[in-house]
């Protein structure tokens, strides 16, 4: 039996920023404002029979009180908007599908329409979105965009059904394109006047129709709201879950649950796990990695703390690492989950912060499923065995950068390809047939 082809993905996950400021990949002589970088990356991702690159994204720099760590070693910013490098990454390929991250609070629903149907037809109908609702960025739209979490995700329904209305308000026949007549009909064009509870505009929209389908959408979210958004209007989405088989098929139950709670088909959305897998020649090496991780030298949990204290917006570089953390050090912003997700199954008025910070370095043999710190070929069994549990795809998590996309490329391509579950061509008409194709 062949093994079931699985769609691949890359994940930009810090962005289109200074990501990895001060690791060695830099000393290339790469500017990271420059598209080139980026170019390369991407043309190497569909050589190798990518779907799709994912460009993470957040507008706001944080808190102005702490806004020194999060850029002190550019771990929370600067980020420049991945919408606007979309259309230098479609020029640099042909097939790959380019899905920068949007905020809804961001863009008012006619603009986003028009932008995003502006470069799903430059781009041969390559463009995804990938739709999130930190609520954190809102305050730098308007007072009236800051919302709860749940509200943040009935926002962000009402500006996507608003963008469709629009993306369709050129009924079937309005496009005549008749080179000796009419170019349009406007009988057949709807005047949407929308008017939600977030938004108000009318149409129709100044943007023609697609010939090969809308923007794929992609979520993250992964609360019960997210998988309800999810349900409603994705096409992908990404999955954070431990990757034993209870897991992904629960996870993937309740996302097709969703799905026809909506009235969709579960093979309607695309389930991609995210994961960041350390791709090495040997499993002596693999081994070597694992149980040096377990001893993290002083330089990894700094980094660590400098990590740390960017997202949690609070100094851990400071607070002494043999003495158990004050939980007094954060401050009234940051939320209990991040806390939670720091300090783990550790006791915290016991734990030095310093086993606290060792877990982070922590890694794990992918053999025994620990981690992802493996062989090529090791690395494709467990992809191989996620397929035989139904699964779509996975994301692969790193830093859009040529050094970091071929270390991993070139070893794992030709044996996804050998065991027949990595595509070897693409499909006609853009991302949306792509992911559509198996
Ligand atoms: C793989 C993955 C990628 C994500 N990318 C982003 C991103 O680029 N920007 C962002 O603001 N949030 C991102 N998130 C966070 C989600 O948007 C969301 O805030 C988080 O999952 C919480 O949503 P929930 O409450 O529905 O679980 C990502 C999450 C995952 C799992």
């Amino acid at each position: 039996m062949s093994a079931r082809p699985q769609h691949l993905g890359w994940f930009a996950a810090r962005g289109f920023g200074p990501q990895g400021w001060g690791t060695s990949a830099w000393d290339w002589g790469y500017d990271w404002t420059r598209p080139d970088l980026y170019q390369e990356a991407v043309r190497s991702l569909e050589q190798a029979g990518f779907d799709l690159v994912i460009i993470e994204d957040a507008p706001s720099l944080g808190s102005p009180a702490t806004i020194d760590l999060r850029v002190r070693h550019a771990f929370g910013g600067p980020k420049h908007d991945p919408l606007l490098l979309a259309p230098y990454l479609f020029a640099a390929t042909s097939h790959l599908g380019i899905v920068p991250t949007v905020n809804p609070a961001a863009y008012l629903p006619y603009t986003a329409a028009r932008q995003f149907a502006s470069l799903q037809h430059l781009s041969g109908h390559r463009l995804g979105l990938n739709v999130v609702t930190d609520t954190g960025s809102a305050r730098h739209f308007s007072d009236a965009a800051q919302l709860g979490h749940d509200a943040a995700y009935n926002r962000a329904e009402e500006w996507l059904s608003g963008i469709r209305d629009l993306w369709r308000s050129w009924d079937e026949g309005a496009l005549v394109a008749d080179p000796d007549g009419r170019f349009a009909d406007g009988t057949k064009m709807r005047a949407i006047q929308h008017r939600g509870e977030h938004f108000a505009f009318d149409g129709p929209l100044n943007a023609v129709p697609f010939t090969d389908g809308e923007p794929v959408i992609v979520s993250p979210g992964g609360s019960g709201r997210g998988l309800g958004f999810a349900g409603h209007n994705s096409d992908v989405q990404l999955a954070l879950a431990p990757l034993d088989e209870a897991s992904v098929r629960e996870y993937r139950g309740r996302i097709h649950e969703a799905a026809r709670a909506a009235g969709r088909e579960p093979s309607d959305i695309k389930i991609l796990f995210a994961i960041q897998p350390v791709i090495v020649d040997s499993a002596e090496e693999a081994d070597r990695i694992v149980a040096a991780s377990l001893h993290p030298t002083e330089d990894v949990l700094r980094q660590i703390a400098q990590k740390q204290s960017s997202d949690l917006e609070t100094d851990l570089t400071q607070l002494d690492l043999d003495r158990p953390l004050d939980l007094a050090a954060f401050g009234e912003h940051v939320s209990e989950g991040s806390i939670r997700r720091l300090v783990k199954k550790h006791d915290v008025a016991t734990t030095p912060l310093r086993t606290i910070l060792a877990s982070f370095a922590r890694q794990g043999r992918i053999t025994d499923r620990s981690g992802f710190v493996g062989t090529a070929d090791e690395f494709t069994d467990l992809i191989e065995e996620l397929g035989t549990w139904g699964n779509d795809g996975v994301l692969l998590w790193g830093d859009l950068h040529p050094a970091n996309v071929r270390a991993i490329t070139d070893r794992l391509v030709p044996i996804l390809r050998r065991r027949g579950i990595l595509r070897r061509e693409y499909a006609d008409g853009g991302l949306r047939a792509n992911l559509q194709s198996f």
